[in-house]
């Protein structure tokens, strides 16, 4: 019968002596796994997986801190821009003669202003105006008018010279660098991008913005006499705003320069981006906030 032949060795026969690799002819793979040199295919994996992680780390990280700490170590060029003579600015010096409640204390005067390079350019808006524009008497309800006047009479004849200042400001809005426009109505500053509000001297009123409107720096300076660099450096060329506002010197000019930011007390920072805070708690966790 079939089942009985003997298998005669050749190829697809199911049967005959077996000519395979056998037990006793298998040599073991040495083990390695002790061998801190040798790279397994494990340890090869674990090392790329470990190697992509920290490409992508620092893919995510390096940007972010840099820009955490770039910003204020970068510093800009600059030089002062002469925007034209004191008289265009100094409009209605005080004391302001039979001042009446409707009398506008302040000018607002908004212009163009060439930076060192295109991307500095800026417009911005020079205020000489009160430094506290809250001290202006409100007439609360109801109160007669005669006796609002008398009030406000009272109030401006008490205004001296030091009660004012000349300010520059720069139309970048704080919160994400929309250019912001003067209101005359509100007496202000609005931002069409996400409603930021500022008040007359870039004090943040409303809105997302995390700090006023940047400044720049200005002086008024006659161009009549010449100083030297270190003396325009300790700003010995700066004519005060006091006796600017009573002098008729036609070589009185206006001139702007570095910007700089402020916080809502009006303390002085260096230039921030949009977005930064320049104080307070949050000002230490940007841009982790
Ligand atoms: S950019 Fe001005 S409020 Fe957002």
């Amino acid at each position: 019968m079939a089942e009985d032949e003997p298998n005669n060795g050749t190829p697809g026969s199911q049967s005959g002596p077996y000519q395979g690799p056998r037990a006793a002819d298998f040599t073991p793979e040495p083990d390695h796994s002790d061998d801190p040199g040798y790279v397994t295919r494990t340890r090869f994996l674990s090392n790329a997986a470990f190697a992509g992680t920290g490409v992508l780390a620092a893919a995510i990280l390096v940007p972010v801190v840099g820009f955490a700490v770039a910003s204020p170590l970068q510093g800009e060029d600059y030089r002062w821009v002469d925007i034209g003579p004191a008289s265009d600015y100094l409009k209605n010096p005080p004391p302001y003669p039979n001042p009446t409640p409707s009398t506008k204390i302040g000018e607002v005067a908004s212009l163009a202003v060439s930076g060192p390079s295109s991307d500095a350019d800026r417009r911005i808006y020079v205020v000489y105006g009160l430094k506290d524009p809250t001290t202006r008497p409100q007439p609360t309800p109801g109160q007669p008018a005669a006796e609002f006047e008398a009030q406000f009479a009272k109030w401006a004849s008490s205004l001296r010279a030091d009660d004012f200042d000349l300010i520059a400001i720069w139309n970048r809005c704080a919160h994400l660098g929309c250019p912001v426009a003067y209101s005359p109505g509100s007496a202000g500053y609005v931002c069409p991008c996400h409603g930021g509000a500022y008040d007359s001297r870039g004090l943040v009123t409303g809105g997302p913005p995390p700090r006023p409107l940047d400044r720049v720096d200005i002086k008024i300076v006659d161009q009549s006499k010449k100083f030297e660099p270190q003396d325009v450096e300790a700003g010995k060329d700066r004519i005060p705003l006091a006796v600017a506002a009573k002098s008729n010197n036609p070589n009185l000019r206006v001139l702007v320069g570095k910007p700089y930011s402020i916080d809502q007390q009006q303390q002085s920072f260096p230039l921030s981006g949009p977005g930064e805070p320049v104080s307070g708690t949050l000002s230490h966790l940007y841009p982790f906030q």
